[in-house]
């Protein structure tokens, strides 16, 4: 029976699930998902393969929050033979698009980690398997990738995604090696953030040198080191300590000030980035302020989740910044949410207005 798999943190598998549920509603595709806690995985069932199959068509990937990869899954093979795999595979091939690229991969949790073996091992036999019968082509047209996603070593989920409709990232994750000065592990969120929202291309304007920045909540600094190592000058408001490295650049002005009352002297800051551990609503509301008085041009900010209903307190949130920019008269907006793969019970989330040839 076709699904659609997606991925997602661990101990997220009811959000992800609630997010794809509603997101294929808007393409006729009524339906339910299956997960278990902690797996980093979910199957979602609609009424048939066809609407399945316009879901992951049509519906952007870049929609989504919490699911971090995702696939139409032709077959679930729960019983294949350990000595012979592609074999048991066969009967599923003909029913598979032409393949670009193929994916071979398993939960990011500890039980795929211990997969990732047979994922290399078996990459290769597949594709020419593959190759052979005349369902990978890498110089085809039209770009799909073809996925097997091993949930263990004897079962296993088959099929495809568009390339330009999926995560273009191994396991839909963004991998980063923490920096060795930088004061805190915090420090990727923002750096995964800036790599993922902001295109590459506009990466020499929107985060170029000598950019004003005001980090909210900024203790002990590994926000305002990515800032920094930018080079921006940054106004970092926390009661705490920040730590010396960043103080040392000579970038940083600090201000033992609360984040909620904090305003900026002179009107001249790009970025206002925020983790203060606050209820997300009104971490919502203070970033709409900001835009809307034009005391920032972008924020960057994470929405912490601690509650059980994640998803819904995050389209709270989002119903929020909604509906404060409307009535602000701002119809023009970016809003990008996504559960990073270094962000934990958080999302984060980027708020601009859109530019005027937009
Ligand atoms: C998760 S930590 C920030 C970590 C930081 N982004 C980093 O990378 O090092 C949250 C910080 O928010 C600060 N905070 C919480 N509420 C605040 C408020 N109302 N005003 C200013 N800072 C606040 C806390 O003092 C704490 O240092």
């Amino acid at each position: 029976m076709s699904c659609i798999l997606c991925y997602c943190r661990p101990g997220f598998e009811n959000d992800a699930g609630l997010e794809i549920q509603t997101l294929a509603a808007d393409f006729n595709c009524y339906g339910y998902f299956k997960g278990k806690p902690n797996t980093g995985w979910i199957e979602f069932y609609g009424q048939d393969t066809v609407s399945l199959a316009t879901v992951i068509n049509k519906l952007p990937f870049g929609k989504f929050i919490f699911i971090r990869q995702w696939f139409l899954s032709l077959a679930h093979f729960e019983e294949l033979d350990p000595s012979d795999r592609i074999n048991s595979l066969k009967e599923v091939t003909d029913a598979l698009p032409l393949g670009t690229e193929l994916r071979v991969e398993a939960p990011d949790s500890e039980e795929g980690k211990a997969l990732s073996k047979l994922c290399r091992k078996f990459t290769v036999p597949l594709r020419q398997y593959l190759k052979k019968v005349q369902r990978y082509d890498e110089k085809s047209k039209a770009s799909v990738s073809l996925f097997l996603f091993f949930t263990s070593s004897t079962s296993c989920f088959f099929g495809y995604a568009p390339s330009e409709n999926c995560s273009s990232l191994a396991n839909g994750i963004l991998r980063l090696k923490h920096p060795n000065q930088a004061p805190s592990r915090s420090t990727l969120k923002l750096d995964e953030a800036f790599q993922l929202f902001i295109p590459e291309q506009e990466r020499e304007q929107r985060l170029a040198p000598g950019l004003h920045a005001v980090d909210l909540g900024a203790c002990p600094g590994g926000w305002t080191y990515q800032l920094v190592r930018r080079g921006m000058f940054v106004q970092a408001v926390d009661n705490g300590a920040m730590s010396e490295v960043v103080m040392e650049t000579g970038q940083v002005k600090h201000y033992q000030e609360d984040g909620f009352s904090y305003e900026p002297k002179k009107k001249n800051v790009y970025w206002l980035v925020c983790d203060m551990i606050e209820k997300p609503d009104r971490v919502a509301k203070l970033m709409c302020d900001w835009l809307i008085k034009g005391w920032c041009k972008e924020a960057m900010f994470n929405l912490k989740l601690p509650m059980k209903k994640r998803y819904e307190s995050v389209q709270e949130c989002l119903d929020i910044i909604r509906e404060s920019l409307h009535a602000a008269n701002i119809k023009k907006f970016q809003l990008r949410v996504k559960q990073l793969y270094h962000d934990r019970d958080e999302v984060t989330v980027l708020l601009r207005k859109r530019p005027e040839h937009n």
